[in-house]
This record gives structure tokens, C-alpha cells and sequence, in this order.
């Protein structure tokens, strides 16, 4: 098989690696990939939103199938564009990204299919807005409707957070269109849990889960991220948690995008927040998660391409997973999520012990790899317990210096503090 990967980031590293360990396959192209990946793919010098040239290449090399990694090129209709060519592509249509590329209608959707997800209303008009956060009171999510990399969040613990988050979003534009509409959400507590599932012709293939780490800094402060660190399995949420919110959750949402005349094919991500009520939808993307796929992908032990083969082919293979736990810790430039430097030497890790390095903001200079982007790098390792990938983790971290970087130094608390 000849494989194509869009994207350029930490998770396309990780799936690219994952194809290129298959038997089957025999070159995996990045496309434009980053120069962190030159041992796990090949590079092609295509943007990810340039479905054309991207089209044109898999036609020539003859490509199996393109898989594609970011929320973009999918909510913009590069599998519309793939399948009017006959070209085979695993993600979903324009219109089932909705399910990410606009939270309002994820939560209309919620709402019409009784998936239980917060209390909510949306707004285009700051003044409604106000008058809303002042009548129910903080706490209160408030979120930009379009995409924001992860960064259209506000948690407002108090009224006046919540009411500068929506100026902000609707008057000062600060996410341009993507906050011209906001959702203002209930604040949910409980712990919070990513649970990813590969979704074709209606047919659901679950994934062990994983949890993510959103604030930039230890003990869960500073602002909100991409993510700088996850962990799979999460022994403190128990198996029939994640059984219930398959069934009221997944099952009923992949239902639902086919009733909407949107059937969902591609990855169904699906973020939740186990209350005492139940486990509830904080968010649908439409795509693997960064970083928890560089966590859950080295747990499958089903043969990643072959499975991919079979789904196409209408014949899936069971999907088969480690009982070793992955913990990965994200290498990040100093300043992220804010602006940052561009340059630093990206020191070169020792690796032991099954460890791994997936490869995200990076570029070669005189033969070595710099930081070229907030995310750089993430390590990952593993063990027989998330306390021990854990330790293992920090001992690849520990080889080297990171002048010009940071990481957190507590990936993985919420496991090993709370037990079950
Ligand atoms: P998102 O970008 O939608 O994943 O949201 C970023 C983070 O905000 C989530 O990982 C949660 O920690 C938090 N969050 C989002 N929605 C809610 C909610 N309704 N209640 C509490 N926390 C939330
Ligand atoms: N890690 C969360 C996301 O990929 O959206």
C-alpha cells in the first residue's frame, strides 16, 4: 500500500509512524508532513488546503488511500473534493465537520437528539449576551462557534471573565468570523475524558481513551492550550462509563449525522466530562486529537494499515489494543500559547525503553532540527502502569537541557492521585 497523510503536526507524525511499522505498507507520504517525520515518511511539498495539487499527487503515485489529520481541509471539503475524483480518503464530508467546524450546531444537534451535553444558548448579539451571563451567573463556558486551534474556550469562574470573554469574541472580533456567534454553556464538573472511535458506513470501531492536559502549566494552570500532554488508559474512569457514553453518546450521534442526511465517516472525537449526572459532551471534532492520539495509537496492536484496508473494504478487522499504559509530555516553545521565538536548537533525546518522539513545530537548519512553532515535540513512553510510563517519560525528558523550551513536570496526575 502506498499511503498519503495531510497534515504536519504531532498527531500526522504519530499516525504516519503508525502506518510505516505495517508490513503492507510500502512508502507513507506526509503531505506537507514536517522535518521531524523524515524517518517515518516521506515529504511532499503540498499544502494541506491545496486539494488540487494534493489530488493530483495521489492519482500519480497511486495512493490506497489518503488519511487526513487536521480539522481544516476537512471542514473545508477536501473529502467532497477526494471522492468527485474516485480517489479513496478516510475523513468526513464538508457537511458531517460540522459536527466540529460549528459548535452551535453540534449542540443543536445534542439538543434535537437528547445527547446529553450543557445547558446552552447562542448569540450574535453582545447585548442579549450580557443580559444572558448576568441572569444565570458564572460559572460559565463561553466558546467562539467556528474553529479557534483549540483556543476559543473561556471557563469564566466569574461574571465579569464571562462578559469580557463575549466582547471580546463579539465586539473586538478576536477570533474574526469564528466568533461573530458564541455559545455561552453551563460549566460542567467531573473528570473529563477524550474517547476517539473510527466511524464508516454506519459501523462504529471504538478506541481505548485517553485524557488530555489543556492548561499550559503545572497543576492544571495558565491558559488554555492545544494540549501539552495525555495519557491512555484513564484508570479512574470505569469501563461502564465509558460503556454508557458509547451508547448514549456515540451511538446516537453517528445515528443522528445520517437522519441529518450528513453520515459521519472519519474519526468521531468525542471530549466528555463524567458529572455525578452522567457522562456529558463538552465538545465533537471531526478528527484525532493532538495529543492524545500520540498516546493511543501505540496501544493498537491490530495492524494499523490492514485495518484501514478492511474498513474500506467493508470487512473490518477487530481492533485490538496493549494493556501497557503510554504516557506522552509535549515539548513546548517558550511563550505558547502566546507568540514565540523561532530557532532554538532542538536538543536530541537519547531514547530508551520503548520510548518515542513525535515531531510537531520543528525545521531543519544545517542538519539539525529547530523550533519553528508553539508545539515542538512530544515524548512518549511506556509502562505496565501510568506511574511507570510516567517515570520513564521524564527520564527521556531529563537526558538533555531545554534552554528556549518548556514542558509540565506532572503529566498523568489526575491517574496516580485518583484511584478507583
Ligand atoms: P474545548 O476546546 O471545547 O475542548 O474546551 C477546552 C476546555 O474547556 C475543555 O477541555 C474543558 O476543560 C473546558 N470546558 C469546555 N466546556 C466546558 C463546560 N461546559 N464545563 C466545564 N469545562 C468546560
Ligand atoms: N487535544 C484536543 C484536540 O485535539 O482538540
Amino acid at each position: 500500500m502506498n499511503i498519503l497523510v495531510i497534515g504536519r503536526g504531532g498527531r500526522e507524525h504519530a499516525i504516519a509512524r503508525q502506518f510505516n511499522e505495517s508490513d503492507a505498507v510500502d512508502t507513507v507520504y506526509a503531505a506537507p508532513g514536517n522535518d521531524g517525520m523524515r524517518k517515518d515518511a516521506e515529504l511532499v511539498a503540498i499544502d494541506e488546503m491545496d486539494f488540487a495539487a494534493l489530488a493530483d499527487f495521489a492519482e500519480v503515485k497511486a495512493i490506497d488511500f489518503t488519511f487526513v489529520g487536521p480539522e481544516q481541509p476537512l471542514s473545508e471539503g477536501i473529502v467532497d473534493f477526494f471522492e468527485e475524483r474516485g480517489l479513496r480518503i478516510f475523513g468526513p464530508s464538508k457537511a458531517a465537520a460540522q459536527i466540529e467546524a460549528s459548535k452551535s450546531f453540534a449542540k443543536e444537534l445534542m439538543n434535537d437528539y437528547n445527547i446529553p451535553t450543557a445547558g446552552y444558548a447562542t448569540f450574535t448579539d453582545l447585548a442579549e449576551a450580557l443580559a444572558y451571563i448576568r441572569k444565570h451567573g458564572a460559572p460559565l463556558v463561553i466558546k467562539a462557534d467556528g474553529l479557534a486551534a483549540g483556543k476559543g474556550v473561556v471557563v469564566a469562574m466569574t461574571d465579569a471573565e464571562a462578559e469580557a470573554a463575549a466582547t471580546d469574541m463579539l465586539e473586538s472580533n478576536r477570533f474574526a468570523e469564528a466568533g461573530s456567534m458564541i455559545v455561552v454553556e453551563e460549566f460542567l464538573e467531573g473528570e473529563e475524558f477524550s474517547f476517539m472511535s473510527f466511524v464508516w458506513d454506519g459501523v462504529i470501531h471504538p478506541m481505548v481513551i485517553s485524557q488530555d492536559h489543556k492548561r499550559a502549566y503545572d497543576d492544571d494552570e495558565g491558559p488554555n492550550t492545544g494540549g501539552m500532554g495525555a495519557y491512555s488508559p484513564v484508570p479512574h474512569i470505569p469501563d461502564t462509563v465509558v460503556a454508557e457514553t458509547y451508547e448514549t453518546v456515540v451511538k446516537p450521534a453517528v445515528s443522528a449525522m445520517a437522519q441529518e442526511g450528513a453520515p459521519f465517516n472519519g474519526i468521531l472525537y468525542t471530549g466528555v466530562i463524567w458529572t455525578a449526572a452522567g457522562p456529558k459532551v463538552i465538545e465533537f471534532n471531526a478528527r484525532f486529537g493532538d495529543p492524545e492520539t500520540q498516546v493511543v495509537l501505540p496501544r493498537m496492536t491490530t495492524d494499523f494499515a490492514r485495518f484501514m484496508q478492511s474498513l474500506f473494504e467493508g470487512q473490518p478487522l477487530p481492533l485490538q489494543w496493549s494493556d501497557e499504559a503510554v504516557v506522552g509530555v509535549v515539548v513546548a516553545a517558550e511563550g505558547y500559547p502566546g507568540t514565540v521565538a523561532h530557532g532554538a536548537l532542538v536538543p536530541e533525546i537519547p531514547l530508551q525503553g520503548g520510548a518515542g518522539i513525535t515531531y510537531a513545530g520543528v525545521k531543519e537548519q544545517g542538519g539539525a532540527l529547530t523550533a519553528a512553532g508553539g508545539r515542538v515535540l512530544l515524548v512518549s513512553a511506556r509502562g505496565p502502569s501510568i506511574e511507570e510510563a510516567q517515570v520513564n517519560a521524564y527520564r527521556q525528558l531529563a537526558a538533555c537541557e531545554w534552554p528556549g523550551f518548556f514542558y509540565r513536570k506532572d503529566i498523568g496526575w489526575r491517574a496516580i492521585s485518583k484511584k478507583v
